[in-house]
């Protein structure tokens, strides 16, 4: 029998695959694992099963003293060192692809949302603050025929643009290498330069993951760039973003509004985040569809699998892996 650890109870009955085979412990409190309980619950497993908010780092993998492959329950890894899990031969692998439009799906809402002041509307609604129709009632950016830019033009990026054909808006990208013109032409964007694209934009979503070239890619010089209309939407990582920069820019007017799916250093909000107006937040909660969040146990399932019986798995962060076995 495999060892198996999963660092959070998950949806559905897609771990139980992976019982008849292995020894599964999940951690047992609904909240997510300390570093200091990780390093003990990885001892003696030959596969884990983590959260982007499991911080996987080189002690977490060198005291996973028996482990082959570390399963993240997400498509983004920053949380994971997976050079020093490759160079200890162990797989990494996540959960790409399913939960692309879930959320792209989410960019819009938040877009939106942002934009058309859906939010405040709300609460100003629930709190029998509506009087009447009035002219001038929470007058918002509007979305049709207005420019997008995309930073981070991968499937989750090309998904967004597609959807903003019906909104007839046209679509700038950036990205660290440009695409294929047949992609481009397929989604219909053009690629610009990271200062133009902030320049032309009314909206900006990002879409890259969080590397060391990716941190605070958006501080107080390109919060300048943009116009002091335009919306900023974030549902890729947190610190992609300089969010004392994003505070002061959304107080000051300098641009006009947020909406934010992930944050700094989450769960903590920035101080002051909150109490503005012009953001819409949420808890981190872009591939949380339902049908997503189930498929997503089953791709970590079907590769912890892959892995323990000796198959290529389907979704390898470290491929080079298997060129360091062949040398
Ligand atoms: C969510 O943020 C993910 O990376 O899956
Ligand atoms: C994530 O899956 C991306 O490539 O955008």
């Amino acid at each position: 029998m495999f060892n198996v650890f999963v660092s959070r109870q998950l949806p559905g009955k897609g771990l139980d695959k992976l019982k008849s085979s292995c020894n599964v412990t999940v951690y047992p409190p609904d909240q997510n694992i300390s570093k200091e309980e990780l390093l003990t619950a990885v001892k003696d497993q030959d596969a884990i099963i983590t959260m982007l908010s499991d911080p996987v780092d080189e002690d977490v993998i060198k005291a996973g003293n028996r482990l082959q492959v570390i399963a993240n329950y997400a498509v983004g890894f920053n949380n994971i060192h997976v050079d020093a899990a490759t160079s200890r031969g162990i797989k990494v692998v996540n959960t790409p692809d399913v939960l692309t439009n879930a959320t792209a799906d989410l960019a819009w809402a938040l877009l939106m949302s942002t934009a058309r002041r859906v939010v405040e509307g709300d609460h100003l609604t629930r709190t029998g603050q509506f009087k009447g129709w009035e002219p001038e009632l929470l007058l918002g950016a509007e979305v049709y025929g207005k420019t997008l830019g995309i930073v981070g033009a991968g499937r989750i990026g090309q998904a967004v643009a597609k959807r903003a054909v019906g909104f007839g808006m046209p679509v700038l990208y950036h990205n660290r290498t440009r695409l294929p013109e047949s992609i481009e032409k397929e989604c219909s964007i053009r690629y610009v330069n990271l200062d133009t694209l902030l320049t032309n934009s009314d909206f900006v979503s990002l879409h890259c993951p969080l590397t060391p070239e990716t941190k605070h890619l958006i501080g107080e010089r390109e919060l300048e760039l943009m116009k002091p209309t335009a919306v900023l939407v974030n549902t890729a990582r947190g610190p992609v973003v300089d969010e004392r920069a994003l505070v002061h820019a959304l107080k000051n007017g300098v641009i006009y509004g947020a909406g934010l799916d992930v944050f700094e250093n989450e769960p903590a909000l920035h101080p002051g985040l909150s109490e503005l107006p012009n953001v819409v937040l949420t808890p981190h909660i872009a591939s949380a569809g339902m049908e997503t969040r189930f498929r997503m146990v089953d791709m970590v399932v079907n590769d912890v699998l892959a892995v323990l019986e000796s198959r290529r798995p389907q979704n390898l962060v470290n491929p080079e892996i298997y060129h360091k076995e062949e040398i």
